[in-house]
């Protein structure tokens, strides 16, 4: 963060990316404040963003929160709100704020909208009250309100461990920076509009009554530390399949909740069988799928044009979105 915040004007004005899982976080300890039951892996993009300004004002009764030029209430609300008020009590203020946050991709849709958007409104809150605090520490009061958005305080590839019992803290760290690697994420985008079961409500469900998550939990960290490893040898090959079977054992495990959580559209599984038939023609690419139902293929930055293209001719894909590898969250103005 380069910037100063005003202390007298007691607004900020931050950017944040999406980040990608490539080894997924799905699940939360029983114990502790929202710490992740397993490690994660992911990378920060740029070519998407939130832009959150944040105003504070002894005038205002309640905070108010405009996402992408509407007036938003209920639990969207509610979370913007706990957010200001970690933030209200590290600054020893009591004063309601006033935030305008938008996304220039699909809200609420498995683009990862929560983690840029937590991500930019903790680094525009603390600065609109003159708090200066480090990365770390930012990265710990985004994951309080949503895990993901620890990740998205940090460029590049990002790891955030499991927690366990002794954490009083828990934040993200970068393995390697966004020029690290050439690498590009291309998102088929199967549908525009929000999901229909949130990630947080999803992962309890799985957690409650999958008799898969075990297994999950049990498996991940060692797909974690296989994709470490092969990110620091920057070596695609050995990544792909680690990828694909992180985010599919994810999906196995909300497959088999009571009820199932299925994510994917019709469109999702064309994209996965037509990633497959790419791959055999010799386009290197691998998939991952998050809370909803586009499908993001990993692959090299000087393949990503290719694979846009491939992707954008399977049927049911609406569009397509190349994001290469991005900065953590930033102030822009305050
Ligand atoms: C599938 O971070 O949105 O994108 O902590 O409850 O806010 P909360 O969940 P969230 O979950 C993200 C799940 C995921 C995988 C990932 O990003 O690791």
């Amino acid at each position: 963060m380069t910037q100063q915040a005003n202390s007298t004007s007691k607004t900020a004005t931050a950017i944040a990316h999406p980040n990608i899982a490539l080894s997924k976080y799905w699940g939360k300890q029983t114990f502790g404040h929202n710490l992740p039951a397993v490690p994660s892996l992911s990378l920060t993009l740029r070519g998407m963003q939130t832009k959150t300004s944040v105003t504070f004002d002894g005038a205002l009764a309640s905070d108010a929160f405009e996402l992408n030029g509407q007036p938003a209430e209920g639990v969207v609300l509610q979370r913007v709100t706990q957010m200001l008020d970690r933030v209200r009590a590290l600054g020893g203020s009591a004063e309601r704020a006033h935030v305008v946050s938008s996304n220039d991709f699909p809200t609420a849709s498995g683009l990862a909208s929560s983690a840029s958007a937590f991500a930019a409104l903790a680094t525009a809150a603390t600065h609109a009250l003159g708090l200066q605090l480090s990365r770390d520490v930012l990265s710990d009061l985004a994951r309080r309100i949503s895990v993901s958005a620890a990740r998205s305080l940090f460029g590049g590839f990002v790891e955030l461990r499991a927690g366990v019992p002794s954490d009083e803290a828990l934040s993200a760290n970068e393995v390697a920076g966004p020029d690290f690697w050439d690498v590009a994420i291309v998102v088929a985008v199967t549908r525009e509009g929000a999901k229909d079961v949130g990630s947080s409500d999803g992962m309890k469900h799985t957690r409650d009554t999958s008799p898969y998550y075990k297994a999950w939990v049990d498996s991940a960290p060692a797909t974690f530390t296989h994709l470490r490893a092969g990110l620091l040898e920057r070596d695609l090959t050995k990544m792909g399949p680690a990828i694909e079977q992180s985010a599919l054992s994810m999906h196995a495990g909300a497959l088999a909740a009571n009820p199932a959580i299925l994510y994917f559209s019709g469109a999702t599984v064309e994209v996965i069988h037509a990633v497959r038939k790419m791959r055999a023609g010799g386009l290197e690419g691998y998939l991952t799928i998050d809370a909803g139902p586009h499908v993001k293929v990993f692959t090299r930055g000087a393949d990503a044009e290719k694979v846009a293209a491939y992707l954008a001719s399977v049927p049911g894909v609406l569009r397509t979105i190349t994001a290469r590898p991005g900065a953590g969250a930033t102030v822009v103005a305050g």
